[in-house]
């Protein structure tokens, strides 16, 4: 195929792949099934392998997410991103209507009342219709660059819709970057299982994940926007005069705008609106905290301007959250199968969004002292986001001055070990705020191990919940999982309150454990940092268990998904002799190391134990991309070239390395020849 041709069949195929992105993500109407799309979505792949030089950052093979960066550069925003007064109040609601009413004097005016979406401000900039950069609010006049991580968000388009007409100059808009609820709670959930701090709502989990500097870890998130607003537009073309006419022309060039909006024309219809709002809110799909009312009109706007913070032409109204005040009676302190201490409120029982609550999370050491909690306080606790309850702040004027401080145990509250906060992994929440016990055969450690590995989402054995294996850990029965299939029936019959049926029904459970597949297998061991979709990806790329732990770090990290943190908390648990012999301990007892999820043709390591070299200007590669291609096929690249070096990729102007290159018989190839390599 010629270039030409090839060019056009790539626009054809990208222009497709976004026509069915806009409908599935945007318009949530799919017009493709997954079969159709993955084939479509493979044929560009193809063509991008052959022309590299068709590769586009619009192109929809780009939403992968790119190479890690090691910071984001800062963003200065052309018109400064201000944030909203808030209110709590009907009436306060009246009196702002009332200020505007008093600046624009004898003016009619119409409100738009919008969603108050619960995530973080961004600025997207397309530029001729693309989009070109994308960045927080930061602190509203600069902001974090974080165009990789934005374009890995399906429902942001890459390019506007634009028909036959001439995209703008320039377009920035804004919205709001957010998780949906359902996503939130699966983040949390991979995150249980692979022994992680939960995030305590879904803004924090949002933020959390818009931070991170690999985007291919931001691709695997399922976040989304709405878009609401602008900032700079350079058109020759016309533009919208009002908020409700601007949300409708968003939607015309492909943005997901907000799901519901109300138009107002007096105070009363904003009550009305902002209520029937709260109605509908708990049914969407992703959290707000309030609504925003806005002056339709942007001509009005001008008029009514801008104080420094905040403009004098909307407001936020902020729904009361679910809290409840109560006394904290004590503070104990759990211990988690990964050994994290977390202190737990103990409260006089209180009634919050439908359920009695006694106990609440105070996340960690730090945020006690924070916070200056102290024993016998009254707290106000809220439901973070619809998941565990939390201490939010104290209730200041209710001390009574024989409320005392909380003193953080020095030692392990189950089994009296050393703890330590020293950093364990660098993912976010994983800032060193969290205790650990540092005794592996920590009673709680074992338990929590023992039931993580029976349940659903792991190994899924009938029967074995928290009540069994606490008898199974305290009578001495079992002191890590493989003990489990050593259990006889009489020793089971043993235990108080254990009948024979459900005796025989947990080892039945047992015995099928032995036939899940190997993922569940790796997942139940509980290593730090390995979740769900981790040890999926490893049972991909490995025949074997045995092949996983047969694997260095940098062969590990070949594997998707899987990046330095994870590939060395898999080295270093294997590493550990006692934990060798408890796979080995498994072998024996008949369960299931081979992969039936492995495939050959997805394991990318064609370049393993290879080392390379780039020197020279390549025609259409960038140094990083190069490395990075290199790297994730299992190859190393190096500075210098040595006999040892497998192979120099040299472009334009190389000098003594390409010398030394033909001195020691290195191969060197070109830049086209290096691509063919990639894909072949
Ligand atoms: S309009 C000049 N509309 O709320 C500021 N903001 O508390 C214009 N937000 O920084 C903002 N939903 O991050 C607007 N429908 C909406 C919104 C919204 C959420 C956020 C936004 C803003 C913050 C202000």
């Amino acid at each position: 195929m010629k270039l030409s041709e090839a060019q056009a069949r790539h626009a054809r195929l990208a222009e497709e792949i976004r026509r069915h992105d806009h409908a599935y993500y945007v318009q949530a109407q799919p017009t493709i099934g997954d079969q159709a799309y993955d084939k479509l979505y493979r044929q560009l792949l193809d063509l991008e392998q052959e022309f590299p030089s068709l590769v586009s950052p619009d192109s929809p093979s780009q939403r992968v997410g790119g190479s890690p960066v090691r910071e984001f550069a800062p963003s200065t925003h052309l018109v400064p991103m201000l944030s909203l007064d808030n209110t709590y109040s009907k009436e306060e609601v009246v009196a702002f209507v009332n200020r505007v009413v008093k600046l624009l004097p004898g003016a009619k005016l119409g409100w738009i009342v919008e969603p108050k979406v619960d995530g973080l401000a961004v600025n997207l900039r397309y530029e001729r219709g693309v989009f070109i950069s994308g960045s927080t609010r930061g602190d509203g006049t600069t902001g974090d660059d974080i165009t990789a991580n934005l374009r890995t968000i399906r429902s942001i388009p890459t390019r506007l819709i634009c028909g036959s007409g001439e995209p703008p100059k320039m377009l920035e808009v804004r919205g709001e970057v957010f998780l949906t609820k359902a996503g939130f709670e699966k983040i949390n959930a991979e995150r249980r299982a692979s022994g992680e701090e939960l995030f305590a709502n879904a803004r924090n989990a949002a933020a959390g994940s818009l931070k991170q500097l690999d985007p291919r870890i931001v691709a695997r998130r399922p976040l989304d926007v709405v878009i609401y607003g602008l900032g700079r537009v350079e058109t020759a073309g016309s533009q919208p005069a009002g908020q409700g006419a601007l949300l409708e022309w968003l939607k015309g060039l492909g943005f997901k705008t907000p799901e519901r909006t109300w138009t107002c024309v007096s105070p009363e219809e904003l009550i009305e609106a902002i209520a029937e709002l709260d109605a509908a809110r708990k049914g969407f799909g992703y959290e707000t905290d309030g609504a925003v009312i806005k002056l339709d009109s942007f001509a009005q706007r001008e008029k009514a301007g801008f104080t420094s913070k905040a403009p004098r032409w909307a407001i936020a109204y902020k729904y009361a959250s679910e809290q409840a005040q109560t006394r904290l009676r004590s503070i104990t302190v759990q211990v988690g199968r990964t050994g994290a201490l977390t202190p737990v409120a103990e409260l006089e029982p209180v009634l919050l969004a439908g359920s009695t609550i006694s106990r609440a999370t105070l996340h960690n050491e730090d945020y006690i002292r924070d916070k200056d909690i102290r024993l016998g306080d009254m707290v106000t606790i809220e439901k973070a986001g619809e998941v565990i309850p939390a201490v939010v702040e104290v209730v200041a004027d209710s001390r009574t001055g024989g409320e005392k401080k909380f003193q953080f145990p020095k030692t392990c509250p189950e089994c009296g070990s050393k703890i330590s906060r020293a950093g364990r992994g660098e993912d976010a929440g994983e800032d060193g705020s969290v205790w650990r016990c540092l005794n592996p055969d920590c009673p709680a450690q074992v338990r929590g191990r023992l039931e993580h590995w029976c349940s659903r989402g792991v190994m899924d054995i009938e029967g074995g919940g928290e009540v069994l294996v606490r008898q199974l850990a305290s009578s001495g029965l079992v002191r890590d999982v493989a003990d489990l299939y050593n259990l006889s029936l009489s020793a089971l019959m043993g235990l108080e309150r254990m009948g024979e049926k459900s005796a025989k029904n947990f080892l039945d459970g047992l015995e099928l454990s032995k036939t899940r597949d190997s993922w569940r297998l790796l997942l139940g061991l509980g290593i730090l940092h390995v979740g769900t979709g981790v040890s999926k990806a490893l049972c991909r790329s490995h025949a074997t268990i045995g092949d996983i732990f047969a694997s260095s770090v940098d062969q590990l990290r070949n594997c998707e998904d899987v990046g330095e943190v994870i590939a060395n908390s898999l080295v270093q648990w294997h590493g550990d002799p006692r934990n060798r012999e408890l796979l080995k301990r498994l072998r024996a007892a008949g369960l299931n190391f081979q992969s039936s999820l492995f495939n050959p043709d997805a394991v990318a390591g064609i370049f393993a134990g290879q080392t390379f070299v780039l020197t020279g200007t390549l025609p259409t590669l960038k140094r990083d991309d190069a490395a990075a291609r290199i790297e994730a096929r299992g190859g190393k690249v190096s500075g210098s070239v040595s006999k040892k070096t497998s192979c120099v990729v040299a472009g334009e102007d190389a000098g003594s390395k390409l010398e030394k290159a033909i001195q020691f018989g290195v191969p060197v190839i070109d830049e086209a020849e290096f691509l063919r390599r990639c894909g072949s």
